[in-house]
């Protein structure tokens, strides 16, 4: 079973081969209407079912209209509206999707409620976001870079910010994709240990910017931590803020991203993010294009 799970999980070879790929189809339908039918239909006949436990407006639409496009049908269901929210386990859920549907994608709070459904699916499973990983905007990110500045390889990546789940992908992605990672952040907030030795930390955001080609970050609370660490978390990560102070100490063609949703002016200013480093929507419209990449390696389409 080709699941699609963490970018570390995935050989090198598989996910070039799907960052390629989703290039060429997004260059294969430019200018078409988003619902017009890709020209080869690798999802027809193929049923979907995309779970949200939490909130969604990139995922959930990129995934929904890249099936659509490809030829397949969806079902999109909110976890609380399966028996899953109400003690059905896992096991037994993924069993019974697999009845029906050729592929799922889940976003879930624990990484173990992924695995399990990866366990007992026997069909395909995507990892849509967890707590600890976000590997699908990852690969639109990689995507995105490679558009604009070309391959990624050796080039120097720097995250200013929480050290959350989208880092966490980043950082599997940096030895896949074997580019320099720097976190720049406030102790607290460092990444999880067993992410150690995918990249090198620097507490001086000025300092850790010098000569980067992206500069990334993240809202400073995400939707897995408690509401109430959002005073302390804004004293933390104040100095971390991405604005044209610290935009102007990276490379003068470094690119800005953000996997969005954004809170304006706290993790970075509009003045950068609506400014001529961005690429946020880009790498918003390619969620759409390497998430159908992603699903017809899955698939073997
Ligand atoms: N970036 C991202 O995953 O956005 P959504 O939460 O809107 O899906
Ligand atoms: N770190 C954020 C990413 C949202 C796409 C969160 O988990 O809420």
């Amino acid at each position: 079973m080709t699941h699609f799970l963490d970018i570390h999980q995935t050989a090198p070879e598989d996910l070039r081969a799907i960052i390629d790929q989703s290039i060429a189809m997004k260059n294969a339908r430019a200018g078409r209407p988003k619902g017009a039918p890709d020209d080869d239909q690798p999802l027809k006949n193929h049923m979907v079912a995309l779970i949200f436990e939490k909130p969604s407006t990139r995922t959930r639409i990129s995934f929904d209209v890249g099936v659509r496009q490809m030829g397949g049908q969806t079902m999109v269901l909110s976890g609380t509206d399966m028996q899953l929210g109400h003690g059905e386990t896992i096991a037994d859920t993924a069993r019974v999707l697999s009845r029906y549907v050729d592929l799922i994608m889940i976003r879930t709070f624990e990484e173990q409620t992924l695995l399990d459904m990866a366990e007992y699916a026997s069909v395909p499973v995507i990892n849509g976001l967890t707590n600890r990983t976000h590997p699908c905007q990852i690969m639109a990110d990689i995507m995105t870079f490679e558009e604009h500045a070309g391959p990624i390889k050796g080039r120097k990546v720097v995250w200013s910010g929480d050290g959350n789940n989208v880092f966490a992908s980043f950082a599997h992605a940096a030895k896949q994709f074997d580019f320099e990672l720097i976190f720049t952040g406030p102790t607290p907030l460092d990444p999880e240990a067993a992410l150690d030795g995918l990249y090198t930390t620097e507490r001086d955001p000025f300092k850790a910017v010098q000569g980067a080609d992206l500069v990334v970050t993240d809202t400073w609370v995400s939707m897995h931590d408690p509401q109430s660490a959002r005073e302390r978390r804004h004293n933390q990560l104040r100095g971390y803020q991405v604005n044209t102070e610290l935009m102007s100490a990276a490379k003068p063609e470094a690119l800005f991203m953000h996997c969005l949703p954004a809170h304006r002016d706290d993790e970075a200013t509009s003045e950068v993010m609506d400014g001529p480093n961005s690429v946020i929507f880009d790498e918003a419209e390619n969620r759409l294009h390497a998430q159908k990449s992603i699903m017809r390696w899955c698939l073997g389409k």
